[in-house]
């Protein structure tokens, strides 16, 4: 893409309408969002609204995600049905999507009449056409829980070197990778049942016929409706890794027994369909819902369902994260084209978010919480601006600093852009009663033409994901007009403009050149900062602008709104706040901790955010209640690496686990700082079990993120040093468990 490359139609004012159906990645319904979530859906609303914009329909589509085994246990964990507990995810949403302007068409749920009518039919169609074949497996399953167990769920000891408590696929302890059907002494985490061996008859798609391949091979390099390749370059790699020289891919297990939470798969019965089948027909059936509500008709869709998707025109566009190719790019498109159903035509990826080079998780705590973004009073629009200067085409990550952060929203967003509104508008009021230059010419001419001639490189930038680009090209052109304002310093002519008349002209010239620059800047950067740039026409006092607008010059003698502040400038402290470095006021209960470390066992990891909030202490007898100690969650933690951290004489970096499982119910381990280097090498710690205050408030260090506290015995003052013990379980405790 550059600057003299010919604008494809597809971004041309007033060339054909493109009716696009829009996807984001379904989240799961079992937690709230994180960071990762509005980082995807920033990107395709800044997508999204750039193409209305241009004249275009567009239709997005986004759901909960809730079948699967860990909804199911989690749900039965919290006492709920499955589908109390993903109603009450479904009902935190709006708070998120409307709070960063998120403006998703439709929201729907996969444990939807639509989902199952879809999927089934989808299933249905496959099968008339010889894709699906069923097949017996031997699977573990708790006798306890009566249920066969997915890998994730079933540990044991390492069939290589032994080591205890190792997940079902690889061993933390010496790395080796085997089945779960190799592991020594299996036990299920469900129940702690040692596991029986079952066989079950599955269902497959069969994707090893070639003519899975063959279509996928003509898919993955193929081209869109506008002749751009339909994938980035580093997702048609992968995809050529996957479908290999000689092409052959495993047939897929797409069948559950019962019970699960999911979809029945139409006469078998005690069979369900496993989530990743119908989460993606979730985007056809939120589609469906939205049709069949009448919202796509209030949206300018006149059309059925199925007329819209028979359309060869339909662009069907979905935006996911890196992690979920192979099913989006794979499985998806054999699924949908072997039913007969329309295939996607791009699918866009992008990469993660971090947080300080840290790989954020929602169920770590770590990172950022979006809403307490949001509650704390932060503006949305400074998160859009920074993700969209952020983010390129590529399937890089995002890294999020609070340095960097405040200064391209400080420096650049208001102290380039917003400035030039705020400098000008008085003068145009004082001096002009608001109104611009009287004659066309100066309006239309000059640095506004400059500018106005950026459109069709910035709208082949945002039809590309190319944000980045987006912003510094933007900034470039603020910098340009705030150098005009200063060359011309209207501050100066302002002074002689009651007594001499070409100054009085001279300072209205200016006024206009830069208020006319604002409204094509701001048009620009309507994509990214929808309410900014509503608030900046608001001053300017014109309608929401369209692309096209843009070559629309103000009118001779416009008359402009009395300037109202457009927006605050980011303090640190609520970066602080966010990071959880300052008492929280909001937050509805802590950890409550004595603000000083008590002698005997004592944390031994650096982290004192705890006793940076306020504390209640003990009682005056010096005693604290049971429900004081109960509010301490103590764990048994297996440290699976230790290691120095490079710039710190005191704490090792200790990777532990804790027993947990992600958002997808992959397991997961802690990150934890550890000032215990003066009495550990590193590697004597791995493989030992000792005990994590694992609910301690994450706490943001130079190094990352500490994730909770590991306990240590010592006696250390000024005058005497005992040594550092950590505390180590009897044999037999295991990670995860609790210690009460
Ligand atoms: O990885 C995830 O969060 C999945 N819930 C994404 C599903 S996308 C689509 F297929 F539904
Ligand atoms: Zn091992």
């Amino acid at each position: 893409m550059t600057a003299s490359s010919t604008p494809s139609s597809a971004v041309t004012a007033g060339a054909n309408k493109r009716r696009i159906f829009v996807t984001t990645a379904l989240p799961y319904a079992n937690g709230k969002f994180h960071l990762g979530h509005m980082m995807e859906y920033i990107q395709a609303d800044i997508w999204v609204r750039f193409q209305r914009m241009q004249g275009h329909e567009v239709h997005w589509m986004c759901a909960d995600d809730t079948h699967g085994a860990p909804i199911m246990i989690a749900a039965e964990k919290a006492g709920k049905t499955p589908q109390e507990f993903v109603a009450e995810i479904a009902a935190t949403r709006k708070d998120y999507l409307d709070g960063f302007h998120l403006s998703i068409d439709n929201w729907h749920s996969t444990d939807s009449p639509e989902n199952t009518e879809l999927a089934q039919d989808i299933y249905r169609k496959l099968k008339a056409a010889g894709f699906i074949a069923t097949r017996t497996i031997e699977q573990f399953f708790d006798p306890v829980k009566s249920m066969f167990l997915p890998d994730r769920y079933i540990k044991g000891e390492c069939p290589k070197c032994g080591a205890k408590d190792q997940y079902g696929d690889s061993c933390e302890n010496c790395g080796a990778v085997y089945a779960p059907t190799d592991l020594k002494n299996p036990y299920s985490t469900l129940s702690g049942a040692t596991p029986e061996m079952r066989s079950s008859e599955h269902f497959f798609f069969k994707l090893s016929d070639p003519q899975c391949v063959e279509f996928l091979r003509g898919w993955t390099e193929g081209l869109d409706a506008h002749g751009k390749k339909r994938l980035q370059s580093e997702i048609i790699a992968k995809t050529k890794e996957w479908l290999g020289e000689d092409g052959k891919l495993g047939d897929w297990d797409i069948s559950r027994d019962a019970p699960y939470f999911g979809i029945p798969i139409p006469d078998a019965p005690g069979k369900y369909f496993y989530v990743w089948l119908d989460a993606p027909v979730g985007y056809l059936a939120s589609l469906k819902n939205y049709f069949d509500s009448g919202k796509a008709a209030h949206n300018g869709e006149t059309r059925s369902l199925a007329d819209f998707l028979a359309d060869p025109n339909t662009e069907q566009i979905h935006f996911i994260g890196k992690d979920i190719v192979y099913f989006h790019v794979l499985f998806w498109p054999a699924m949908l084209k072997f039913a007969g159903y329309k295939v996607p035509d791009s699918v866009n990826v992008h990469g993660f978010i971090t947080v300080g080079g840290e790989k954020m998780s929602k169920s770590r705590g770590t990172g950022i919480d979006p809403l307490k973004y949001l509650q704390i009073g932060m503006n949305p629009e400074w998160l859009r601006y920074y993700i969209a200067a952020k983010l390129n085409a590529n399937v890089e990550d995002v890294d999020f600093t609070a340095e960097d952060f405040m200064a391209r929203v400080n420096s650049d967003l208001i102290g380039k852009f917003v400035n030039i509104a705020s400098r000008t508008a008085g003068f145009l009021q004082k001096h002009f009663d608001g109104r611009i230059f009287e004659r066309q010419a100066v309006v239309s001419a000059g640095v506004g033409e400059d500018l106005a001639g950026l459109a069709a490189d910035l709208a082949e930038l945002y039809e590309a994901r190319d944000f980045g680009k987006v912003v510094r090209r933007v900034m470039e052109a603020a910098d340009f007009v705030n150098g005009y304002y200063d060359t011309s310093k209207p501050w100066e002519l302002a002074k002689r403009a009651p007594q001499d008349e070409a100054a009085r002209v001279q300072l209205h010239v200016v006024c206009t050149v830069v208020v006319e620059s604002f409204r094509i800047l701001a048009t620009y950067l309507a994509p990214i900062l929808p309410r900014l740039a509503s608030e900046a026409f608001a001053f300017l006092n014109l309608p929401a602008q369209q692309w096209r607008d843009i070559h629309e010059p103000l009118k001779a003698g416009h008359k402009v709104s009395p300037y109202k502040h457009l927006m605050s400038r980011v303090e640190e402290k609520q970066l602080d706040e966010l990071f959880g470095l300052l008492p929280d006021a909001s937050a509805p209960a802590k950890a409550e901790r004595p603000a000083k470390p008590q002698p005997a066992a004592k944390g031994a990891a650096s982290s004192n955010a705890a006793a940076k909030t306020a504390a209640s202490g003990p009682q005056a007898d010096g005693f604290i209640s049971i429900d004081d100690f109960a509010k301490v969650d103590l764990r048994i933690a297996k440290i699976v690496n230790a290691e120095l951290v490079e710039g710190s004489d005191k704490l090792l970096r200790l990777t532990l686990d804790v027993g947990e499982t992600n958002e997808s119910g992959q397991p997961r381990t802690r990150n934890v700082f550890s000032g215990i280097k003066s009495a550990y090498a590193p590697e004597s710690l791995i493989g030992q079990h000792t005990v994590l205050v694992a609910n301690l408030a994450p706490r943001k260090m130079k190094f990352g993120v500490s994730e909770g506290m590991v306990l240590a015995a010592s006696a250390k003052d000024d005058h005497n040093d005992a040594g550092l013990y950590l505390l180590n379980p009897h044999a037999g405790a295991r990670a995860g468990m609790k210690v009460t």
